[in-house]
């Protein structure tokens, strides 16, 4: 989605009326600076979170100041695959949408579901049922709900649950259409995910899909990537935003990984909190995957084949323009040498990180995709309702 993303002005009215504090009046967030430091720098230490991972949204203030900043940024991502996922056969013609949410935490996703909807011409009937192991966080993720539905007036009813999503008696004896795991992934025990997921294949529908989104933390990136090869040794197919049905090639190195960067509105509250933890959230970074059992593809929706995704931001250099990009058949750097410019590859110029190209008459070299001056390279767009 080649897009800037905006939250929308009704997310600051409902922090309003949960927190009791005007996001609009900066000054008035002070309180929350010392809450959001603790938060950051927990949610950045990784490796210390691989050991154990904590409940720490029990604590108000740990949660307020999530949902404050952290709900804000990660309700806009999930537009992004949200997006990709609304051609598929689980969201088109379907008048009723049933959604999991796990590890809801504080109701981003609610939030999330009800901006995407929002630009939609006749968005579906939402019911969703959000699960979190924390008590107060579902609480408070109907609260959001509540909130939103009144604010947005979108047909989103919110169920809640407590439970621990990786125990074995983790179902709910019913089926979704799709299943969300926002940034939680990393926080699940690895010993336990391939359960986890096995769980989750219980609880889609036969078209249903899984998503789950993760912070495009190197650790976090490639724990994400891991599990979609592992899923794809179980008979998991990726929908998007993969075109290659095998391993991934950003595990071969460990330094390696994959992740979206796609520019937003920043909200003047979430500038001036930035200020004050020394955060920067010029754009929104992110990974993630879309799984689902029976072998749809995005790509089978696209009006090219073999399409290719663009997996780095693009190197405009003195004699060369090059990007990486992603297929089935691997990853490759993909290069326009200057003096190969031309009408058929202009669009080579313009082409941003997680892009979907068409490539037709290009060079395969050892090392490299080079466009030559009869190349031509499209932009696709995952076209609309
Ligand atoms: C980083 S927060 C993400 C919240 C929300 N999905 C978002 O993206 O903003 C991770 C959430 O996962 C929940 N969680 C972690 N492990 C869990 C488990 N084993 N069972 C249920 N919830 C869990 C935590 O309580 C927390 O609310």
């Amino acid at each position: 989605m080649r897009t800037t993303l905006t939250i929308p002005s009704w997310w600051s009215v409902l922090l309003k009326d949960i927190l009791e504090t005007d996001p609009d009046v900066p000054e008035s967030l002070e309180a929350f600076v010392p809450s959001l430091e603790r938060l950051s720098s927990y949610l950045n230490d990784t490796a210390s979170r691989e050991r154990r991972t904590a409940p720490y949204l029990r604590d108000l203030r740990l949660r307020h100041a999530y949902l404050l900043y952290f709900a804000t940024a990660n309700l806009g991502k999930l537009s992004v695959p949200l997006f990709e996922l609304r051609q598929s056969v689980a969201f088109r013609g379907k008048s009723v949408l049933r959604v999991l949410d796990l590890g809801c935490g504080p109701g981003t996703g609610i939030a999330g579901l009800h901006a995407f909807l929002g630009g939609l011409s006749s968005p579906p009937v939402v019911e969703l049922l959000a699960v979190d192991a924390v008590q107060e966080n579902i609480h408070l993720a109907a609260r959001v709900g509540e909130h939103a539905r009144r604010l947005t007036g979108l047909p989103v009813s919110v169920r809640i649950a407590a439970m621990n999503i990786t125990r074995p008696y983790a179902t709910w004896g019913e089926r979704f259409d799709l299943v969300i795991a926002m940034n939680v992934l990393n926080e699940l025990p690895l010993q336990h995910e391939a359960r986890w997921r096995n769980g989750i294949m219980e609880q889609l529908t036969e078209d249903g899909h899984l998503l789950l989104i993760e912070p495009a933390l190197r650790e976090t990136g490639r724990r994400l990537l891991a599990f979609r090869d592992a899923s794809i040794d179980e008979g998991w197919t990726v929908y998007a935003p993969c075109f290659r049905q095998a391993d991934c090639p950003a595990l071969e190195r460990e330094t390696d990984w994959c992740h979206h960067d796609i520019p937003w509105v920043r909200p003047s509250f979430i500038a001036w909190l930035d200020e004050r933890i020394g955060n920067i959230k010029k754009s929104l970074k992110f990974s993630y995957v879309i799984l689902n059992r029976h072998g749809e593809t995005l790509s089978a929706h696209l009006p090219f084949t073999p399409a290719r995704r663009v997996v780095s931001e693009r190197f405009d250099e003195k004699g060369r323009t090059w990007c990486f990009v992603c297929g089935s058949d691997g990853r490759h750097v993909c290069q326009r040498n200057r003096r190969d410019r031309g009408p058929s590859n202009e669009a080579f110029d313009h082409v941003e990180r997680y892009d979907i190209l068409a490539l037709e008459d290009v060079e395969q070299r050892v090392h490299d995709l080079r466009i030559p001056p009869t190349g031509a390279v499209r932009i696709l767009s995952v076209s609309g309702e």
